[in-house]
Formats: structure tokens, C-alpha cells, sequence
């Protein structure tokens, strides 16, 4: 049985005051996490600042992005020794903003996500078509290629310790959710390849959705067979937002 997760991806966003008050107002709302995993990605600048404010509640936390590298001269990189130094679970690698803006490939997604594995944190490895991509029929081909670039590296079984989040670019930030139905048979047809691979994989790995999720479509997304919960942007910066998206996966 797999553990629901509703991670909040800050993205660049936040100050010391709306980070502590986010973090306050999930620790009053803790009874809407029964049997959830809640954790939230912060900028790293208030990695420090999340690590001590949930030094003494359940909310796990992570990096956005962390480098191949662990220390020496690679200016304004976030190294993964340090991220784990500071009780991080996870990091995200591969989110399509990355791949996008700083033109991360599937190659070094592949890379990070061995570096990530390598010091004790939890990968959570997002994957996902751009519009031109679904509207040319190519979205399986497209996930399916970006799951291969980490296994070619990293071997299947790698994937028993990471979670898998599935994002079309075209809902992430457009408020264009996209349906139970579409999402499901994506995240169905990524269990299903992965299983032909290794059954203990398909059935231990959380595969999460994301792309606008809100508390109005939470319950219905992640009430699918194979949604096991959501990797929440802007929806995670409102604590009324995310309290209410983690209600939907309880
Ligand atoms: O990583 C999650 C993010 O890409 C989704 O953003 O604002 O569409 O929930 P949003």
C-alpha cells in the first residue's frame, strides 16, 4: 500500500515571514494530514529557516535542485551533502522549468538523480509532455524516454527509493488541471511499463500529479487507482489551498 504524498513546490518564492506562517499553518491543520505525507520544497535560501521549523512536526521537507557537485568552486550550486546535513528528505530533479530554463537533460537528470540517491535523499523525479506532445499523440513516447535516461543509468531497481512525479507541462502553472481520466492513464500506463520491468517497483513507486492541482480537483485526482497524490505549485503557497488539497488525498 502506498503512503499518500502532497508535496509543495515553492518554486522562487517566499520570505522569512510567509515561509514561517506556511509552515505554522500546516502544523494547526496536522489532523487534515492523517495518513499523508506533507512535505514542501522551499527556495534554498530558507532551507535553514524550514529544517528548524519542522524540526518537531511530521512535515518532511526537500531541495528543488541540487548539483552533481557536493563542495569546491560551483558558484551558486546547492550541493546534496548539505541539503541532507540540514535533515532534507528529498530533492526534486528534472522539473520541466529546469529542463526548460536551464536546459537540463535527460542525461543530467539522470545524473543528479544518481547524485541525490548517492547522499541519502529521496529523488522525486518529474517527467512530462509539453502540449505540441500530447496534441501529436507522442505522451507515452516522451515519459517513457525520460524514465529510460534514469534507468540506463541508474538501474530499474533504483527506482524502489524514489518518488515519480508526473507533470504536462502544459497544466503546470496554467490552471489548466488535467482531467482524472487524462492523468490517470498516464500515471497507468507509467505503472504498467515499469512493472513489465520490475513488479516490486510498479507497486512500491509513488507516482504523484502535477500540473494546477487546487482543493476543488484533489479529491477526484487522487482518488485514482494509480494517483498517489500531487506535487502542488501556486495551490502550495495558500495554506487554505493546501490544506484543502491534502484533504483530498486522505
Ligand atoms: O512542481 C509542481 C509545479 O510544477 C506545479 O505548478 O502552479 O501548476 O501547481 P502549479
Amino acid at each position: 500500500m502506498r503512503t499518500p504524498l502532497v508535496m509543495g513546490n515553492w518554486k522562487l518564492n517566499g520570505t522569512k515571514e510567509s515561509v514561517s506562517t506556511l509552515i505554522k499553518g500546516l502544523e494547526a491543520a496536522s489532523d487534515a494530514a492523517t495518513n499523508v505525507e506533507v512535505a514542501v520544497c522551499p527556495p534554498a535560501i530558507f532551507i535553514e529557516q524550514v529544517a528548524t521549523l519542522t524540526e518537531n512536526n511530521s512535515i518532511e521537507f526537500g531541495a528543488q535542485d541540487v548539483s552533481t557537485n557536493v563542495e569546491g568552486a560551483y558558484t551558486g550550486e546547492t550541493s546534496p551533502v548539505m541539503v541532507k546535513e540540514f535533515g532534507a528528505k528529498y530533492s526534486l530533479v528534472g522539473h520541466s522549468e529546469r529542463r526548460q530554463y536551464h536546459n537540463e537533460t535527460d542525461a543530467v537528470v539522470a545524473a543528479k538523480f544518481v547524485a541525490i540517491q548517492a547522499h541519502g535523499l529521496v529523488p522525486v523525479l518529474c517527467i512530462g509532455e509539453t502540449l505540441e506532445e500530447r496534441e501529436t499523440n507522442v505522451t507515452t513516447t516522451v515519459v517513457e524516454t525520460q524514465l529510460k535516461a534514469v534507468i540506463d543509468l541508474a538501474g530499474i531497481e533504483a527506482l524502489e527509493n524514489c518518488v515519480i512525479a508526473y507533470e504536462p507541462v502544459w497544466a503546470i502553472g496554467t490552471g489548466k488541471v488535467a482531467t482524472s481520466e487524462q492523468a490517470q492513464e498516464v500515471h497507468a500506463h507509467i505503472r504498467n511499463w515499469l512493472k513489465a520491468q520490475s513488479e516490486v517497483v510498479a507497486e512500491k513507486v509513488q507516482i504523484l500529479y502535477g500540473g494546477s492541482v487546487k482543493a476543488a480537483s484533489a479529491k477526484e485526482l487522487f482518488a485514482q487507482p494509480d494517483i498517489d497524490g500531487g506535487l502542488v505549485g501556486g495551490a502550495a503557497l495558500i495554506i487554505e489551498e493546501f490544506v484543502g488539497i491534502i484533504e483530498g488525498a486522505k
